[in-house]
Protein backbone atom coordinates (compact mmCIF):
# COMPACT_ATOMS: atom_id res chain seq x y z
CA UNK A 1 0.00 0.00 0.00
CA UNK A 2 1.23 3.41 -1.27
CA UNK A 3 -0.52 6.23 0.47
CA UNK A 4 0.39 9.09 2.23
CA UNK A 5 2.30 7.67 5.53
CA UNK A 6 1.79 11.32 7.04
CA UNK A 7 4.50 13.75 7.51
CA UNK A 8 7.36 11.90 9.44
CA UNK A 9 7.36 8.95 7.49
CA UNK A 10 7.39 10.78 3.89
CA UNK A 11 10.25 13.30 5.24
CA UNK A 12 11.59 10.95 8.21
CA UNK A 13 15.70 11.73 6.82
CA UNK A 14 14.79 15.61 7.54
CA UNK A 15 13.11 15.44 10.73
CA UNK A 16 14.94 14.91 14.74
CA UNK A 17 13.20 11.57 14.78
CA UNK A 18 14.74 8.21 15.47
CA UNK A 19 13.70 4.27 14.49
CA UNK A 20 12.99 4.03 18.35
CA UNK A 21 10.66 7.13 18.28
CA UNK A 22 7.01 6.10 18.59
CA UNK A 23 5.16 7.97 15.52
CA UNK A 24 2.00 9.20 16.53
CA UNK A 25 0.06 10.14 13.32
CA UNK A 26 -3.36 11.03 11.80
CA UNK A 27 -1.65 10.66 8.17
CA UNK A 28 -1.08 14.87 8.38
CA UNK A 29 0.10 16.73 5.24
CA UNK A 30 -0.42 16.15 1.97
CA UNK A 31 -2.18 18.50 1.18
CA UNK A 32 -3.53 20.16 -1.92
CA UNK A 33 -1.66 22.43 -3.86
CA UNK A 34 -4.46 24.15 -5.53
CA UNK A 35 -4.07 27.11 -8.39
CA UNK A 36 -5.87 29.95 -8.12
CA UNK A 37 -7.54 31.35 -11.27
CA UNK A 38 -9.29 34.14 -9.96
CA UNK A 39 -6.09 35.09 -7.96
CA UNK A 40 -4.08 34.83 -10.69
CA UNK A 41 -5.89 37.33 -13.31
CA UNK A 42 -5.86 39.77 -10.53
CA UNK A 43 -2.50 39.66 -9.81
CA UNK A 44 -1.10 38.96 -13.28
CA UNK A 45 0.82 35.93 -11.12
CA UNK A 46 1.05 32.16 -11.14
CA UNK A 47 -0.78 32.01 -7.36
CA UNK A 48 -1.06 28.74 -5.63
CA UNK A 49 -3.25 27.96 -2.26
CA UNK A 50 -2.07 25.48 0.06
CA UNK A 51 -5.17 24.26 1.71
CA UNK A 52 -4.03 23.41 5.24
CA UNK A 53 -7.80 22.97 5.96
CA UNK A 54 -7.08 19.81 4.39
CA UNK A 55 -4.92 18.56 7.31
CA UNK A 56 -6.86 15.48 9.60
CA UNK A 57 -7.79 18.15 12.24
CA UNK A 58 -8.82 20.66 9.84
CA UNK A 59 -5.70 23.31 10.28
CA UNK A 60 -1.82 23.15 9.37
CA UNK A 61 -1.59 22.41 13.50
CA UNK A 62 -1.21 18.84 12.50
CA UNK A 63 2.32 18.65 10.83
CA UNK A 64 3.72 20.02 14.42
CA UNK A 65 1.16 18.01 16.44
CA UNK A 66 2.24 14.75 15.27
CA UNK A 67 5.97 15.15 15.97
CA UNK A 68 5.35 17.28 19.14
CA UNK A 69 3.16 14.27 20.60
CA UNK A 70 5.74 11.67 19.03
CA UNK A 71 8.27 12.97 20.98
CA UNK A 72 7.00 13.68 23.83
CA UNK A 73 5.52 10.04 23.88
CA UNK A 74 9.12 9.26 23.37
CA UNK A 75 10.24 11.14 26.42
CA UNK A 76 8.20 9.23 28.59
CA UNK A 77 5.42 11.87 28.72
CA UNK A 78 1.61 11.23 30.50
CA UNK A 79 0.15 14.25 29.93
CA UNK A 80 0.28 17.39 27.04
CA UNK A 81 -0.75 21.01 27.99
CA UNK A 82 -1.20 23.96 25.50
CA UNK A 83 -2.49 27.86 24.74
CA UNK A 84 -4.71 28.19 22.41
CA UNK A 85 -6.66 30.64 19.55
CA UNK A 86 -8.87 27.30 18.84
CA UNK A 87 -6.33 25.04 16.13
CA UNK A 88 -3.40 23.87 17.72
CA UNK A 89 -5.85 22.80 21.15
CA UNK A 90 -8.40 21.01 18.61
CA UNK A 91 -4.81 19.18 16.93
CA UNK A 92 -3.31 18.74 20.22
CA UNK A 93 -6.53 16.87 21.74
CA UNK A 94 -6.73 14.64 18.42
CA UNK A 95 -3.09 13.27 18.76
CA UNK A 96 -3.12 13.04 22.49
CA UNK A 97 -5.96 10.44 21.78
CA UNK A 98 -3.69 8.65 19.52
CA UNK A 99 -0.85 8.54 21.85
CA UNK A 100 -3.07 7.75 25.23
CA UNK A 101 -2.29 11.36 26.81
CA UNK A 102 -4.33 13.29 28.82
CA UNK A 103 -4.45 16.92 27.04
CA UNK A 104 -4.89 19.88 28.80
CA UNK A 105 -6.11 23.39 26.99
CA UNK A 106 -6.38 27.02 27.56
CA UNK A 107 -8.07 29.09 25.72
CA UNK A 108 -9.01 32.70 25.67
CA UNK A 109 -12.85 32.52 26.71
CA UNK A 110 -15.24 33.47 24.49
CA UNK A 111 -12.68 34.08 22.06
CA UNK A 112 -12.60 30.74 20.01
CA UNK A 113 -14.94 29.76 17.43
CA UNK A 114 -17.53 26.95 18.10
CA UNK A 115 -16.23 24.21 16.15
CA UNK A 116 -12.82 24.49 17.57
CA UNK A 117 -14.45 24.20 20.71
CA UNK A 118 -16.00 21.31 19.71
CA UNK A 119 -12.95 19.46 18.45
CA UNK A 120 -11.60 20.07 21.75
CA UNK A 121 -14.25 18.88 23.98
CA UNK A 122 -15.54 15.56 21.55
CA UNK A 123 -11.43 14.50 22.15
CA UNK A 124 -12.14 14.77 25.13
CA UNK A 125 -9.55 16.94 26.70
CA UNK A 126 -9.42 19.05 29.67
CA UNK A 127 -10.44 22.74 28.91
CA UNK A 128 -9.92 25.93 30.86
CA UNK A 129 -11.39 29.09 29.74
CA UNK A 130 -9.14 31.68 31.03
CA UNK A 131 -9.72 35.14 31.43
CA UNK A 132 -7.62 36.27 29.58
CA UNK A 133 -6.18 36.72 25.94
CA UNK A 134 -3.74 34.07 24.07
CA UNK A 135 -0.83 35.93 25.10
CA UNK A 136 -1.75 35.24 28.86
CA UNK A 137 -3.12 31.48 28.35
CA UNK A 138 0.45 30.62 27.23
CA UNK A 139 2.05 32.27 30.12
CA UNK A 140 0.04 30.04 32.08
CA UNK A 141 0.65 27.02 29.85
CA UNK A 142 4.22 28.03 30.26
CA UNK A 143 4.38 28.26 33.83
CA UNK A 144 2.38 24.98 34.68
CA UNK A 145 4.71 22.77 31.97
CA UNK A 146 7.70 24.22 33.99
CA UNK A 147 5.96 23.43 37.51
CA UNK A 148 4.12 20.06 36.52
CA UNK A 149 4.69 16.64 34.40
CA UNK A 150 2.66 18.07 31.51
CA UNK A 151 4.46 18.65 27.84
CA UNK A 152 3.92 21.88 26.29
CA UNK A 153 3.46 21.81 23.10
CA UNK A 154 3.00 24.94 21.85
CA UNK A 155 5.32 26.28 19.21
CA UNK A 156 7.76 27.26 21.42
CA UNK A 157 8.33 23.61 21.50
CA UNK A 158 10.66 22.95 18.58
CA UNK A 159 9.29 19.61 17.54
CA UNK A 160 6.46 21.71 16.37
CA UNK A 161 8.41 23.88 14.11
CA UNK A 162 10.12 20.59 12.69
CA UNK A 163 6.98 19.27 11.39
CA UNK A 164 5.30 22.57 10.19
CA UNK A 165 8.62 22.87 8.24
CA UNK A 166 7.61 20.47 5.98
CA UNK A 167 4.73 22.13 4.11
CA UNK A 168 7.56 23.92 2.22
CA UNK A 169 8.87 20.83 1.26
CA UNK A 170 5.98 19.79 0.09
CA UNK A 171 5.78 22.60 -1.89
CA UNK A 172 8.82 22.50 -3.73
CA UNK A 173 8.17 18.74 -4.51
CA UNK A 174 5.03 19.55 -6.02
CA UNK A 175 6.38 22.74 -8.64
CA UNK A 176 9.25 21.72 -9.06
CA UNK A 177 11.53 24.68 -7.06
CA UNK A 178 10.60 27.19 -4.28
CA UNK A 179 8.11 29.95 -5.49
CA UNK A 180 8.76 33.63 -5.58
CA UNK A 181 6.74 34.81 -2.84
CA UNK A 182 5.10 33.16 -0.43
CA UNK A 183 2.14 34.52 1.75
CA UNK A 184 1.41 33.38 5.19
CA UNK A 185 -1.03 34.88 7.86
CA UNK A 186 0.89 35.51 11.34
CA UNK A 187 -0.42 35.25 14.86
CA UNK A 188 2.28 33.71 17.10
CA UNK A 189 4.91 33.32 14.30
CA UNK A 190 5.26 29.87 14.50
CA UNK A 191 4.49 29.07 11.08
CA UNK A 192 6.08 30.88 9.20
CA UNK A 193 9.16 30.16 11.15
CA UNK A 194 8.83 27.19 9.88
CA UNK A 195 8.37 27.40 6.59
CA UNK A 196 11.48 29.79 6.53
CA UNK A 197 13.38 27.01 8.13
CA UNK A 198 11.96 24.46 5.22
CA UNK A 199 12.66 26.55 1.92
CA UNK A 200 16.11 26.47 3.34
CA UNK A 201 17.09 23.67 4.01
CA UNK A 202 15.38 22.62 0.39
CA UNK A 203 17.71 25.01 -1.27
CA UNK A 204 21.19 23.63 1.06
CA UNK A 205 23.22 21.04 -0.28
CA UNK A 206 22.94 18.25 2.11
CA UNK A 207 23.64 14.35 1.45
CA UNK A 208 20.92 14.33 -1.30
CA UNK A 209 21.69 17.85 -2.94
CA UNK A 210 19.83 21.02 -3.13
CA UNK A 211 16.03 20.22 -4.19
CA UNK A 212 15.58 24.32 -4.66
CA UNK A 213 18.02 26.67 -6.68
CA UNK A 214 16.16 29.39 -3.83
CA UNK A 215 14.42 30.79 -1.31
CA UNK A 216 10.97 32.75 -1.63
CA UNK A 217 10.18 36.19 -0.27
CA UNK A 218 8.60 35.57 3.21
CA UNK A 219 5.40 37.77 3.35
CA UNK A 220 3.69 37.51 6.37
CA UNK A 221 0.53 39.72 7.36
CA UNK A 222 -1.72 40.42 10.88
CA UNK A 223 -4.55 41.52 11.66
CA UNK A 224 -4.69 45.09 11.98
CA UNK A 225 -6.13 44.57 15.53
CA UNK A 226 -3.31 42.47 16.59
CA UNK A 227 -0.28 43.54 14.69
CA UNK A 228 2.35 43.76 16.98
CA UNK A 229 5.65 43.07 14.81
CA UNK A 230 4.14 46.04 12.08
CA UNK A 231 3.60 48.21 15.18
CA UNK A 232 7.09 47.44 16.69
CA UNK A 233 5.66 46.57 20.36
CA UNK A 234 3.48 44.08 21.92
CA UNK A 235 -0.67 44.62 21.38
CA UNK A 236 -1.94 44.66 25.27
CA UNK A 237 -5.92 44.20 23.76
CA UNK A 238 -5.86 42.17 20.46
CA UNK A 239 -8.49 42.15 18.90
CA UNK A 240 -10.04 41.13 15.15
CA UNK A 241 -12.27 39.17 13.76
CA UNK A 242 -9.59 36.52 12.78
CA UNK A 243 -10.20 35.41 16.41
CA UNK A 244 -6.90 31.98 15.10
CA UNK A 245 -4.17 34.91 15.06
CA UNK A 246 -5.87 37.45 17.62
CA UNK A 247 -2.56 37.40 19.34
CA UNK A 248 -0.71 40.48 21.09
CA UNK A 249 2.91 39.20 21.83
CA UNK A 250 4.39 36.59 19.19
CA UNK A 251 6.23 33.87 21.03
CA UNK A 252 8.41 33.51 17.91
CA UNK A 253 8.53 37.21 17.26
CA UNK A 254 12.19 37.26 16.31
CA UNK A 255 11.94 34.16 14.27
CA UNK A 256 9.49 36.47 12.12
CA UNK A 257 11.52 39.23 11.61
CA UNK A 258 14.38 36.83 10.57
CA UNK A 259 12.27 35.17 7.73
CA UNK A 260 11.48 38.41 6.70
CA UNK A 261 14.78 40.06 6.76
CA UNK A 262 17.00 37.10 5.54
CA UNK A 263 14.18 36.59 2.56
CA UNK A 264 13.99 40.05 1.60
CA UNK A 265 10.39 39.77 2.52
CA UNK A 266 7.59 41.80 4.01
CA UNK A 267 5.53 41.46 7.16
CA UNK A 268 2.27 43.74 6.88
CA UNK A 269 -1.63 43.98 8.40
CA UNK A 270 -4.58 43.52 6.90
CA UNK A 271 -7.71 45.27 8.03
CA UNK A 272 -11.03 43.07 9.21
CA UNK A 273 -12.87 43.81 6.21
CA UNK A 274 -10.01 43.00 3.79
CA UNK A 275 -9.65 39.87 5.57
CA UNK A 276 -13.66 39.40 4.98
CA UNK A 277 -13.50 40.47 1.62
CA UNK A 278 -10.67 37.81 0.80
CA UNK A 279 -12.72 34.96 2.85
CA UNK A 280 -15.71 35.75 0.26
CA UNK A 281 -13.35 35.84 -2.48
CA UNK A 282 -11.73 32.33 -2.11
CA UNK A 283 -15.36 30.65 -1.25
CA UNK A 284 -17.05 32.82 -4.17
CA UNK A 285 -14.78 32.71 -6.76
CA UNK A 286 -11.61 29.86 -6.00
CA UNK A 287 -14.34 27.21 -4.46
CA UNK A 288 -12.12 27.11 -1.28
CA UNK A 289 -13.51 27.65 2.14
CA UNK A 290 -11.32 28.56 4.64
CA UNK A 291 -11.46 30.11 8.16
CA UNK A 292 -11.40 34.16 8.57
CA UNK A 293 -7.47 33.90 9.79
CA UNK A 294 -6.96 32.14 6.86
CA UNK A 295 -7.57 34.33 4.57
CA UNK A 296 -5.13 36.90 6.13
CA UNK A 297 -2.44 35.61 3.65
CA UNK A 298 -5.03 36.44 0.43
CA UNK A 299 -6.18 39.64 1.54
CA UNK A 300 -2.37 40.62 1.91
CA UNK A 301 -1.38 39.84 -1.47
CA UNK A 302 -4.52 41.57 -2.65
CA UNK A 303 -3.29 44.39 -0.53
CA UNK A 304 0.41 44.25 -1.76
CA UNK A 305 -0.36 43.97 -5.56
CA UNK A 306 -2.76 47.28 -5.39
CA UNK A 307 -0.01 48.99 -3.87
CA UNK A 308 1.89 47.98 -7.20
CA UNK A 309 4.12 45.54 -5.29
CA UNK A 310 3.81 42.34 -6.95
CA UNK A 311 5.61 42.37 -10.21
CA UNK A 312 3.56 39.91 -12.80
CA UNK A 313 4.29 37.09 -13.95
CA UNK A 314 5.94 35.59 -10.46
CA UNK A 315 5.06 32.35 -8.81
CA UNK A 316 3.10 32.95 -5.54
CA UNK A 317 2.21 30.26 -3.06
CA UNK A 318 -0.54 31.43 -0.29
CA UNK A 319 -1.29 29.50 2.49
CA UNK A 320 -4.66 29.07 3.81
CA UNK A 321 -3.97 27.46 7.02
CA UNK A 322 -7.41 26.57 8.60
CA UNK A 323 -10.68 24.60 7.20
CA UNK A 324 -14.04 27.40 7.16
CA UNK A 325 -16.28 25.09 9.08
CA UNK A 326 -14.48 25.84 11.86
CA UNK A 327 -16.19 28.77 11.96
CA UNK A 328 -18.66 29.15 9.87
CA UNK A 329 -20.57 32.30 11.68
CA UNK A 330 -19.15 34.22 9.15
CA UNK A 331 -20.66 32.79 6.45
CA UNK A 332 -23.99 32.50 7.51
CA UNK A 333 -23.63 35.88 8.68
CA UNK A 334 -25.43 38.82 6.34
CA UNK A 335 -25.83 35.91 3.69
CA UNK A 336 -29.72 35.86 2.67
CA UNK A 337 -32.08 33.51 4.04
CA UNK A 338 -32.84 30.29 2.03
CA UNK A 339 -36.22 30.08 0.30
CA UNK A 340 -38.61 27.73 2.07
CA UNK A 341 -40.41 25.89 -0.91
CA UNK A 342 -43.12 23.10 -0.85
CA UNK A 343 -43.05 19.93 -2.45
CA UNK A 344 -43.42 21.05 -6.02
CA UNK A 345 -41.35 21.26 -8.73
CA UNK A 346 -42.53 23.99 -10.47
CA UNK A 347 -42.37 26.23 -7.53
CA UNK A 348 -39.07 25.22 -7.24
CA UNK A 349 -38.26 25.82 -10.30
CA UNK A 350 -39.70 28.58 -10.18
CA UNK A 351 -37.76 30.10 -7.29
CA UNK A 352 -34.53 28.87 -8.56
CA UNK A 353 -35.12 30.77 -11.67
CA UNK A 354 -35.38 28.02 -14.13
CA UNK A 355 -38.73 28.14 -15.19
N1 LIG B 1 -4.07 30.59 10.84
C1 LIG B 1 -4.75 29.83 11.70
C2 LIG B 1 -6.01 29.20 11.23
C3 LIG B 1 -4.27 29.63 13.01
O1 LIG B 1 -4.95 28.87 13.85
C4 LIG B 1 -3.07 30.26 13.41
C5 LIG B 1 -2.56 30.11 14.77
C6 LIG B 1 -2.39 31.03 12.46
C7 LIG B 1 -2.92 31.18 11.19
C8 LIG B 1 -1.12 31.74 12.76
O2 LIG B 1 -0.05 30.84 12.86
O3 LIG B 1 0.61 31.35 15.18
O4 LIG B 1 2.11 30.08 13.68
O5 LIG B 1 1.72 32.50 13.31
N2 LIG B 1 -3.19 29.53 15.70
C9 LIG B 1 -2.65 29.24 17.03
C10 LIG B 1 -3.60 28.36 17.79
C11 LIG B 1 -2.19 30.42 17.77
O6 LIG B 1 -3.60 28.38 19.04
O7 LIG B 1 -4.34 27.60 17.18
P1 LIG B 1 1.18 31.21 13.81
Amino acid sequence: WHGWRGIIEEYRDRLPVSETTPVVTLREGGTPLVPAQVLSERTGCEVHLKVEGANPTGSFKDRGMTMAISMAKEAGAQAVICASTGNTSASAAAYAVRAGMVCAVLVPQGKIALGKMGQALVHGSKILQVDGNFDDCLELARSLSEKYPVALVNSVNPARIEGQKTASFEIVDMLGDAPDIHVLPVGNAGNITAYWKGYKEYATDGPFGALASRTPRMWGFQASGSAPIVRGEPVRNPSTIATAIRIGNPASWAFAEQARDESGGLIDEVTDRQILAAYRLLAAQEGVFVEPASAASVAGLLKAAEQGLVDPGQRIVCTVTGNGLKDPDWAVAGAPQPVTVPVDADAAAERLGLA
